[in-house]
């Protein structure tokens, strides 16, 4: 499965029922990934817009931002390993985009791994720079993040 001018993803939010599934993509993808009570919180929280990707029903993967006033925070865009490489990165992170300019954002932050060459290349090429560098962000490896801005215009 790859994008395809053919290819229908289809969003949904986060629910109860898929937390076992985002849990096994989370846990492969993150040397330190989210509790099931950190998804559980963004249920609740009235910040949080979080999404879940699907293609021909199967979850391939979820991405997510924190609102205040006019400022949008990327918390999550994650592919299950499997489906890497296919487009699912990119079009998940364009319909956040997407969403996040309809709710009048105007500006977008996140934080990524230095060592996170796939990411920092997808983030830079849809428009993103890196702004700030935070020294040891990351608990168990010690790495840094780079932090990264997107101006809406
Ligand atoms: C980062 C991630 C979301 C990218 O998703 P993906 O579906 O594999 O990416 P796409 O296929 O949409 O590719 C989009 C762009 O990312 C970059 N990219 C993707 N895989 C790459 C790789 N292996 N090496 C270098 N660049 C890569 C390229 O710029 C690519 O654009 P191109 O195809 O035009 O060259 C995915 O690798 C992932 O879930 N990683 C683990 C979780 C993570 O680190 N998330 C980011 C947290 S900040």
């Amino acid at each position: 499965m790859s994008i395809t001018p053919g290819t229908r993803m289809e969003y949904a939010s986060l629910s109860e029922k898929q937390l076992g599934a985002i849990m096994e993509i989370e846990k492969e993808a993150y040397p330190e990934p989210w509790t099931i009570s950190m998804f559980r919180e963004e249920m609740q929280s009235k910040r949080s817009h979080f999404y879940l990707a699907f293609v021909e029903g199967e979850l391939i993967g979820y991405s997510g931002f924190w609102l205040v006033l006019d400022e949008a925070h990327i918390t999550s865009l994650t592919v299950a390993a499997k489906h890497r490489g296919a487009g699912y990165g990119r079009e998940q992170l364009m319909h956040l985009l997407s969403l996040a300019e309809e709710l009048g954002v105007r500006a977008f932050t996140l934080e990524v791994r230095e060592s996170n060459e796939s990411a920092r290349k997808l983030y830079d090429s849809a428009g993103f720079h890196a702004v700030d560098l935070r020294k040891g962000y990351y608990a168990s490896t010690g790495e840094d993040a780079v932090v990264m801005l997107k101006e809406m215009t």
